[in-house]
């Protein structure tokens, strides 16, 4: 009887040590930083743009940033100026501070940086200039429709995206437009400028008239009326093209 009272309390001591061992000391404590004072690249991304960009920078609903053509294309002043300010009219946040998000610009700069390290790539060359990012040239709509015809109904028909539709044009942008006809969505399969063109590269009037092109086909009402059902049940395709 003694013997086991003494076993039993053998044991809840070693369980109290046991936790304790467990417990921090204050000088362990490491203090939680400041949400402004991160910068790990990891984090910030995770936290603010994995959702929508996908997490690896690719598989998501928005433009992959995992693509060492778009990286090329955007530079440094342009990535921080998106990041800081957003898309307006779009789902594209403003993340600066200055614009009423909650990032600093120093953890603005750890973003790009950051998308360099992993997403760019130093020796990416072109056998043909790439197309810029924003353009001086005037858009022919008539011309980029012809192009359209020829160069990318062929893929955009059936149950692919319908990137004609009203509704898809009314949530991106012109710029988001551009850079997806220049730096492709290598995710989804669409091809980049260098070889969307039917194995041609696009040129800056190309991609400058396609985007008019689109832009024109933009309704005040996107979405309405909705598209009629087709005996079958199957909602008929639905596509403006001029
Ligand atoms: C709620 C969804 C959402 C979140 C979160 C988001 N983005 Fe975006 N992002 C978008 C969309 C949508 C676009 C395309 C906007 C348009 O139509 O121009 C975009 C566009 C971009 C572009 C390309 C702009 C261009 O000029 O072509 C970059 C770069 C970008 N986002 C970076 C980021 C980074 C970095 C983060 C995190 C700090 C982030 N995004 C968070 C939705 C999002
Ligand atoms: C080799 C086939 C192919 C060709 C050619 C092609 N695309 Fe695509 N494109 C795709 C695929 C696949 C997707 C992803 C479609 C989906 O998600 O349903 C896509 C996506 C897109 C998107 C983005 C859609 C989104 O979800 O944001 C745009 C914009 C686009 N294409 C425009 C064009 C234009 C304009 C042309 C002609 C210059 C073109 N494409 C030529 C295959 C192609």
């Amino acid at each position: 009887m003694h013997r086991a009272h003494s076993v039993s309390l053998l044991a809840v001591c070693s369980i109290l040590i046991g936790c304790a061992s467990h417990l921090p000391t204050m000088n362990s404590v490491q203090p939680v930083p400041r949400p402004d004072q991160i910068v790990s690249f990891d984090r910030l991304y995770g936290e603010n743009c994995s959702a929508c960009h996908g997490a690896n920078g690719q598989d998501g609903p928005a433009i992959d940033l995992n693509n060492a053509v778009l990286q090329q294309l955007l530079d440094d002043a342009t990535l921080h100026r998106v990041i800081r300010d957003g898309v307006p009219g779009t789902q594209m946040p403003a993340f600066g501070e200055s614009a009423g998000g909650m990032l600093t610009d120093a953890q603005v700069d750890a973003l790009v940086a950051g998308m360099r390290r992993r997403w760019a790539s130093a020796s990416l060359v072109h056998p043909v200039q790439m197309p810029p990012y924003t353009s001086t040239l005037t858009g022919n709509t008539a011309r980029g429709q012809q192009l359209y015809q020829s160069d990318c109904r062929s893929c955009h028909s059936g149950r692919r995206q319908q990137v004609t539709d009203p509704t898809y044009l009314a949530l991106v942008s012109e710029q988001a437009l551009r850079t997806i006809l220049i730096a492709g969505r290598p995710d989804l399969g669409h091809p980049g400028w260098l070889t969307v063109g039917g194995g041609r590269a696009i040129t800056d009037q190309d991609v400058t008239d396609l985007v008019a092109y689109l832009v024109s086909l933009r309704v005040a009402t996107p979405g309405q009326p909705y598209p009629e059902q087709s005996e079958t049940g199957k909602t008929a395709p639905h596509t403006q093209e001029k």
